[in-house]
């Protein structure tokens, strides 16, 4: 038996990085999977990787319109929606100083509206499913800030804060909202050259001195999208090998 039996989930940013990683395993656990990401040429090979159990939709999360598509194709594919992992988000390291506006809104377009956008869109499908569970994907930047992370960590810090505000709003329709904060993971976002150089330095702060695999983060991902997370609610899970008490 599966832990995800008959479940539906979405995975926004599910064709790459610690997405496809939350999309592989809720596929094992039984659940189906919508891979919702911009991407399509690796959502499509993910969805045909993984057969009939996982569909790839096309979704830019921070277009009303395309959220409003996807739960409606998901619902007609799969049927009403348990599980959403809001998990797509992008990083442009850059000081306070100097951020450029339209980066700026850029960053809080699709880190922080994206989940808004994802919650709400969700919410009446979930209520016709009895419940369900979100785990909204914010970071180590979502608890405590460094330099060079201006515009990434007010999207963070924003959704944890939104993460608590709908875990009220939700909590009479038994929908559960929590928040997953990730340290140092080793992903594509990890090797871009300006992000690889903020983590380089953070590094350094990690007990465990070393950055977590994808997987170790669905670990947690999966737990709260289980029936066994079923007392979890509006709080923060922190996953960062220790980084944060260190700092
Ligand atoms: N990698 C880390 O160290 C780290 C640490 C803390 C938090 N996070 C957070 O975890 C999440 C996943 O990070 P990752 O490292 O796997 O990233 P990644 O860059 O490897 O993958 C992100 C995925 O999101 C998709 N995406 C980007 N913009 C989109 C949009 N507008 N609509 C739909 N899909 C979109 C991309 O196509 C990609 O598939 C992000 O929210 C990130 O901020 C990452």
């Amino acid at each position: 038996m599966g832990r995800l039996d008959n479940k539906v989930a979405i995975v926004t940013g599910g064709a790459g990085g610690m997405g496809a990683s939350h999309v592989r395993r809720f596929v094992q656990e039984g659940a189906k999977v919508v891979i919702a990401d911009l991407a399509e040429d690796p959502g499509n090979a993910l969805a045909s990787e993984l057969g009939g159990q996982a569909a790839y939709m096309k979704l830019d999360v921070s277009d009303a319109a395309s959220w409003e598509n996807l739960v409606k194709e998901t619902e007609e594919k799969f049927g009403p929606i348990n599980i959403l992992v809001n998990n797509a988000g992008i990083s442009i390291p850059g000081n306070t100083q100097e951020t450029p506006f339209e980066e700026y809104q850029k960053t809080i377009k699709i880190n922080q509206d994206g989940v808004f956008l994802g919650m709400q869109y969700v919410y009446p499908s979930m209520k016709k499913a009895n419940g369900g569970s979100i785990i909204n994907i914010s970071s180590s930047a979502g608890i405590n800030s460094s330099p060079n992370t201006s515009a990434y960590t007010a999207s963070k810090f924003a959704v944890r804060g939104m993460t608590k505000a709908a875990a009220l709003d939700f909590a009479p329709d038994n929908i559960r909202v929590n928040s997953v904060h990730p340290g140092l993971i080793q992903t594509p976002m990890a090797e871009d050259e300006e992000t690889k150089k903020v983590m380089d330095a953070l590094k350094e702060n990690v007990p465990l001195k070393r950055l977590a695999t994808p997987e170790e983060v669905t670990n947690l991902v999966l737990f709260l999208a289980s029936d066994e997370a079923s007392y979890c609610n509006a709080s923060e899970f922190i996953i960062d090998g220790g980084m944060l008490a260190q700092l």
